[in-house]
């Protein structure tokens, strides 16, 4: 299967491809230097989900399955929706009840059936793994057994960042909710590394609320085994709803890259991250979600005062919703 998954990245490049480009008037507002964007928010449904969704509605398929299920904040959901509408395929997304559900009209379009339950987002994710198996769904929420697809789907981030760039730059900032996607994104990097195609590795800055998550919470006490919050003390807004988390399903994972890379992890509050996200649309004109504006916030934060040579990559994860 990871064959048929390889084959279709393949196919996917070049027009796969989400711009990388260099951010002057954002460094000029900003001062900082060498910034660039990966810019996720091209796809079909806007986020970097399209990037695996698709991988997984292809897998699903190809097993044999007629409906694919995910538990989601939303953005996933949409993804996951859309691309089982493009394959004729059954789709069933859970969303939890207290979420802001800006993306339920789309997801209901796209022909999915939603499941709306009165839990916290990880309770759900569980949740859709037992019913998917009682159903016999592909389940492609996070720590399901076909999740290892979102980490080799995300490595294309890295792959395209050095072909686009030319080589590795000195930092990459991306935000985390579970943490899947800056796992993925390094992994990529590492592979690049270890087969000798780079000469160096990114330093990985991972961006998350202030209101709970378990990675910058992990990472700001010193602790290298990923921590569960108390989960009546997170607090989702409809800002923070992509990266509010009491566990976050790939935390270790990306933890680890964030050590091993010797980088940062850092919170960021809401209001900062509807100012960057403003930023980025006055300096460069785009509109983001300002939970992936959280990305440039926190290096910000973090390189302002550092002497850096290399670039620094910015994945801005989605696009803003008008
Ligand atoms: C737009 C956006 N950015 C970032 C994230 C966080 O990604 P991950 O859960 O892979 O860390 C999400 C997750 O839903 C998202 O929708």
């Amino acid at each position: 299967m990871k064959k048929l998954i390889e084959q279709v990245l393949d196919e996917e490049k070049p027009p796969g491809m989400t711009p990388l480009f260099r951010a002057v008037n954002t460094e000029f507002a900003l001062k900082l230097k060498n910034v660039f964007f990966k810019y996720e928010g091209v796809g079909p449904t806007g986020t970097q989900k399209d990037r695996i969704s698709r991988l997984h509605v292809t897998l699903a398929k190809s097993r044999g399955y007629d409906t694919i299920s995910v538990a989601t904040c939303g953005n996933y959901g949409a993804s996951v929706s859309y691309y089982a509408s493009m394959s004729r395929m059954k789709s069933v997304v859970a969303i939890p009840s207290f979420y802001a559900g800006t993306r339920n009209a789309e997801i209901y379009e796209n022909g999915s059936d939603i499941i709306v339950k009165n839990m916290k987002y990880e309770d759900l994710v569980d949740y859709m793994k037992g019913k998917s198996e009682a159903e016999n769904w592909y389940n492609c929420s996070p720590s399901s057994d076909n999740s290892w697809v979102d980490i080799v789907g995300y490595r294309q981030i890295a792959y395209e960042i050095v072909q686009q760039l030319g080589h590795a730059p000195g930092y990459v900032a991306i935000p985390a909710g579970n943490g899947t996607t800056l796992a993925g994104v390094y992994s990529g990097f590492r592979k690049l590394y270890l087969a000798g195609e780079t000469d160096s590795m990114p330093r990985f800055i991972g961006s998350s609320t202030s209101l709970g998550n378990p990675i910058v919470f992990s990472w700001k006490h010193g602790y290298r085994q990923i921590q569960i919050l108390d989960s009546a003390r997170i607090i989702e807004t409809g800002i923070n709803e992509p990266l509010v988390s009491f566990k976050a399903f790939d935390g270790q994972r990306a933890l680890n890259a964030i050590y091993q890379s010797k980088g940062a992890a850092i919170a960021v509050d809401d209001q900062e991250m509807s100012k960057y996200a403003r930023i980025i649309e006055n300096t460069q004109g785009i509109k983001v979600l300002p939970a992936s504006a959280s990305a440039l916030a926190a290096a910000h934060k973090y390189l302002r005062n550092r002497i850096y040579g290399k670039e620094l990559v910015v994945v801005l994860t989605g696009r803003g919703h008008t």
